[in-house]
């Protein structure tokens, strides 16, 4: 079976599912490392891209076409926007929006505006959706899911798993106003930095995506803190439940 490709952004993101790799081969393309091998039963190839929307998208063009992958999955972190959610909560995504293509002014966001920025998509449309059947097989076999609760936090409930929309764009965002915003007007539950370019790709070679975050900080004015002190272990519940899907995808 052709292997399923799992892109990371940062070495803390790919280091658990490294580690775990049996019959790891490694090479270079573009900068980038790749490594081949069988995780948990299944083809992989897992690619260390670098952060933002150009490296995201070189490495799900080389996922799909030097080797062969039949879907790409982005496992990793994000800062959450939706007041609701938690640092380490995990989100994945049944849409992805760039929020920072488009038209940006006092009145608010405008992303991908039909027929007046044909450029940015071919489609035109708001974003990407994930592909249903995919999302309901993901949702099911984390049905009971338990996430563990996060060594360094004083949250009064356990992490949860959230599906929603996540927005992706070339901006680390760390303030209270622009968090506000991103989720009033664009709805996104989380943020990151290469969900949304690794779906466009996936969706003009017709590959199968999924986005799996993990929130290590709430993207306000504590977030570049939080992102240190949180990194690791939600980039491990992230691949936790990479190794827990695998399976059945
Ligand atoms: N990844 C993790 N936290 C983030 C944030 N606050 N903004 C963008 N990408 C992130």
């Amino acid at each position: 079976m052709s292997p399923v490709g799992v892109l990371c952004a940062i070495p803390q993101e790919l280091a658990y599912l490294a580690d775990n790799l049996i019959a790891p081969e490694i090479s270079e393309a573009a900068g980038m490392r790749f490594h081949t091998g069988r995780l948990d039963g299944a083809p992989v190839v897992l690619a260390q891209a670098g952060m933002g929307k150009v490296n995201a998208a070189i490495a799900s063009t080389l996922l799909i076409e030097r080797f062969g992958c039949r879907l790409v999955l982005f496992s990793g972190i994000a800062g959450g926007l939706d007041p609701d959610l938690a640092v380490g909560d995990v989100v994945i995504a049944d849409h992805v929006v760039q929020h920072d293509a488009g038209y940006h002014s006092e009145a608010g966001f405008t992303v991908y505006q039909a027929g007046h920025l044909p450029f940015f998509s071919p489609h035109e449309g708001l974003g990407l959706m994930a592909d249903a059947t995919l999302l309901a097989r993901v949702q099911g076999a984390l049905a009971d899911l338990a996430l563990a609760p996060l060594a360094a936090t004083d949250s009064p409930r356990p992490p949860r798993l959230h599906v929603g929309r996540v927005l992706t764009g070339d901006q680390f965002i760390g303030s209270e106003s622009l968090r506000e915003r991103l989720f009033r007007e664009l709805g996104g539950a989380a943020v990151e930095m290469e969900g949304a370019a690794m779906a466009q790709v996936c969706a003009a070679f017709g590959v199968p995506w999924l986005v799996i975050r993990a929130l290590s900080d709430l993207a306000g004015a504590q977030s570049h803190f939080d992102f240190r002190l949180f990194l690791e272990e939600v980039a491990l519940s992230s691949a936790l439940i990479v190794r827990r899907l695998l399976p059945v995808l």
